[in-house]
């Protein structure tokens, strides 16, 4: 009697409990570091972007156990900031503690002057806090993406080629046509089979637009620049009205947290550890004569101080903390340049020069034009009570072009410019590329001469964007493309928590100077075509004219990022300076992969996010098709350790727990079951 007493009151005291959980975060399957099991199957660095896209796809298999681990919270507290799309002007999480706020080192061709790096720092990585524009890069720069890694597409393993990828894309996708009320205003060209059906990432337009907008391809028709029928199915070149990764049926950005984690029914396969940096892999020697090393586990830690905590990977580790992130995590475990490792005082455990090399990003410089018409900025700044309302929160920037070298030069010295670039061929590789090491010189040749030759006459060199966010004026970015400058990203510190260190040396190569100075003449030209739309010209303004001017203008104040780092772990081959093979994984590693933005060896004329998002798609795939197995004697122990100035290990009464982690989550459904039956 006193038993079933007891039992009932324990059993009401555990009811209790389970009212007060946060049951819409169990939903998700977001965890604290309490909850954290021994070992996972599969642990993921980096809950941003392609993280969660792996995470979503690898955990649909019940019996696959799954971790993210991600470094920024969860989102929920700053949700009204990132859900409506024009948040992602009036109330970006950019500059926030959701941000990293990276900065690049002084940029000598910039007046030495630092440029900001924004990058996600949340659940959703840079998807939480991008322009949302989705634009896919075209059929010769991804069939080139096969080509310079001698990838047969025919042949099994991962296939980077257009076919594949457009599929992999569309996966993602659900796309939504613009409603009718929008396409009075604005004629947008579009071709529904272009896109995905049924895919959890929502791609749709705007529930209204300024109509200024509706002026934008005939002005840049008139400009000597022909609208783009059919965007995003191959071919990226003319004027268009690009969609937006926009969920129509509530107006807000669809994420990969929202797309790919929220919809989802709750899967206890699936933890996802937010506030938690990924510090180190734990690398064991081959167990299979490879000669390869594995991933036996990894550390994490909340931050510098607080306890390293050490947990078993019993398959694969995966690297998705981005362009700057996933290189990090490798110099941070022993993986990476010789000379960068010795200077951080990082144990080298495995020499892989590329890492960190190869990066590129999109250099962009606006023209700004002051206006008498509406723009979402007027708008925004009246506060009037349709300035607050969805259908308005809806509007963001979506006027975009795509140019090539001939409409850049007027179609007339192309090929004298192609020559002078292809005459420094083996000058730029001696003097620009920041590693002297033969391997990233190759590979620098190689992406150089795919650049020249084949991007140069037959894919876009410049995009422009008109933005109407400002209030009384309209700006038109001009942002160079295939930039044939290079930089890298590297640790100077052991500290996982000291930042990484960012150089792209931004316009190191004169063929880069030269193109942003041509899209600025050619944005110039297409300002005019809107006629009595445009008024005054406030920057650069009327008295910078000659190319002098022009490219001074650039150099002192014009230029600023479009934020697109990638190729910081480039799939290229080894001995070109590649980080990683075809199917993702890291030379020299059997078991880890990157997957996300990091791994493109060249830039794509786009926008990144649609490429990024195929490549979570297809690196589900593979991983799914790989069986490799950590023996089970060789996981990386369960462990807790201190930093070694840590005074309050004793206090610390969460990391003393002397019972295995399912007892708690037995006890927790346990009561949970109670509280549903009562
Ligand atoms: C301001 C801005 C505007 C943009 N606009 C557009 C646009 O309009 N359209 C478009 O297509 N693209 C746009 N982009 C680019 C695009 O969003 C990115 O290229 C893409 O999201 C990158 O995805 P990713 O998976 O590589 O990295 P991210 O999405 O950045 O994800 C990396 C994640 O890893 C986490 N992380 C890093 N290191 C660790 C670690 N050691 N441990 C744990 N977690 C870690 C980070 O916090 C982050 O959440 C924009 C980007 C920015 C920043
Ligand atoms: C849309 O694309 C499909 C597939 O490429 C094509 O068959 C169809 O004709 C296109 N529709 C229009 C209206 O262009
Ligand atoms: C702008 O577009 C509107 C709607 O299509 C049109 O009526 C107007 O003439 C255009 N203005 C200019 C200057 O082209
Ligand atoms: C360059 O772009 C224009 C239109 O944008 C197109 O008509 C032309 O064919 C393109 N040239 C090449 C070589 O692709
Ligand atoms: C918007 O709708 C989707 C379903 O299509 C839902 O998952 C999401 O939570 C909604 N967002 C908000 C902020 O209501
Ligand atoms: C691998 O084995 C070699 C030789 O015994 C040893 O020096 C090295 O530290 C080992 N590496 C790892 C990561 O265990
Ligand atoms: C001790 O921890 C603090 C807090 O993270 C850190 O700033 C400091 O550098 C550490 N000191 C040593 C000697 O590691
Ligand atoms: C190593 O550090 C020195 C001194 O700070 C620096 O000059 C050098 O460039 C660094 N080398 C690398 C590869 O980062
Ligand atoms: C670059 O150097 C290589 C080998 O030294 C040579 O074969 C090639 O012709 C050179 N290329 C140019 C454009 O000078």
């Amino acid at each position: 009697m006193t038993k079933r007493l007891a039992v009932l009151l324990l059993l009401a005291v555990l009811e209790s409990s389970c009212t007060t959980l946060p049951r819409n975060l169990y939903v998700r399957d977001i965890i604290t570091q309490d909850d954290v099991q021994q070992s996972y199957d599969y642990i993921i660095a980096g809950g941003g972007t392609a993280g969660l896209v792996v995470a979503s796809r690898l955990s649909e298999n019940a019996d696959t156990t799954v971790l993210v681990v991600e470094t920024g919270l969860t989102g929920d507290d700053v949700a009204s900031s990132i859900n409506p799309p024009d948040g992602a002007f009036y109330s970006s999480i950019v500059g926030t503690d959701y941000d990293w706020q990276h900065v690049t080192v002084s940029q000598p061709n910039l007046n030495n002057r630092v440029v900001s790096w924004p990058r996600g720092k949340v659940l959703g990585g840079s998807s939480a806090m991008n322009a949302m524009y989705q634009v896919r890069p075209s059929t010769t720069e991804m069939d080139a993406w096969n080509e310079i890694n001698g990838i047969d597409p025919s042949s099994t393993g991962g296939d980077w080629g257009w076919d594949s990828m457009y599929a992999y894309m569309k996966k993602s996708e659900n796309f939504v046509a613009p409603n009718d009320a929008l396409l009075e205003y604005l004629p947008i060209a579009y071709n529904a089979s272009s896109y995905g059906s049924g895919g959890p990432m929502q791609v749709s337009y705007p529930q209204m637009m300024i109509n200024i907008v509706s002026n934008w391809t005939s002005s840049l028709a008139a400009a000597g620049i022909p609208p783009l029928l059919n965007p995003n199915s191959g071919t990226t070149l003319g004027g268009f009205i690009t969609p937006s990764s926009i969920n129509p049926s509530n107006w807000t950005r669809s994420y990969s947290r929202s797309a790919y984690i929220d919809p989802l029914p709750p899967r206890s396969n699936l933890h996802i550890l937010p506030g938690t940096t990924l510090v180190r892999i734990v690398l064991s020697n081959a167990t299979d004569g490879s000669g390869n090393l594995y991933a036996t586990g990894v550390e994490f830690a909340q931050n510098g101080a607080a306890p390293r905590v050490t947990v078993g990977v019993k398959k694969e580790v995966i690297l998705a903390g981005g362009a700057l992130g996933s290189p990090k995590v490798l110099m941070l475990s022993g993986v990476g340049p010789k000379d960068v490792l010795a200077n951080a005082s990082v144990p080298l455990l495995l020499e892989l020069p590329g890492v960190g090399q190869h990066l590129q990003d999109h250099l962009t410089a606006g023209v700004v034009w002051n206006t008498a018409v509406e723009t979402a900025g007027s708008i925004h700044d009246s506060n009037s009570d349709f300035s607050k309302t969805p259908e308005f929160m809806s509007v963001i920037n979506d006027a975009v072009a795509f140019v090539n070298s001939s409409a850049l030069f007027n179609g007339g010295s192309v090929s004298d410019f192609q020559n002078q670039i292809l005459a420094a061929l083996n000058d730029s590789a001696a003097t620009l590329v920041p590693s002297q090491d033969a391997s990233i010189v190759e590979g620098y040749k190689a992406v150089y001469q795919t650049l020249a030759n084949t991007f140069l006459p037959d894919v876009a060199q410049i995009e422009m964007l008109m933005s109407i966010v400002g209030s009384g004026s309209v700006t038109i970015q001009s942002a160079i493309q295939h930039p044939f400058s290079r930089g890298r990203t590297y640790i100077n510190s052991n500290n996982p928590f000291d930042p990484i260190i960012i150089d792209p040396q931004y316009y190191s190569h004169f063929a880069d100077v030269i193109i942003m100075r041509q899209g600025i003449k050619l944005v110039r030209q297409v300002g005019a075509a809107f006629g009595a739309l445009f008024e005054d010209e406030t920057s650069p303004g009327p008295n910078i004219q000659t190319d002098a001017d022009i490219d001074n203008w650039l150099v002192q104040n014009g230029a600023g990022t479009q934020y697109h780092p990638t190729a910081s772990c480039s799939m290229l081959p080894k001995d070109q300076g590649g980080v990683v093979d075809r199917n993702l994984l890291v030379y020299g590693l059997g078991n880890v992969r990157v997957a996300d933005a990091s791994i493109f060896p060249f830039e794509f004329a786009a926008h990144l996010q649609s490429a990024t998002y195929g490549v979570g798609e297809q690196a589900a795939d593979l991983i799914k098709g790989s069986s490799y197995t950590v023996p089970t004697s060789f996981i990386a122990p369960f462990a807790i350790t201190y930093p070694a100035n840590s005074s309050d290990k004793a206090s610390d009464a969460r990391y003393s727990r002397t019972y295995p982690s399912y007892i708690l989550t037995l006890v927790v459904i346990a009561s949970c079951a109670f509280h549903y039956v009562l």
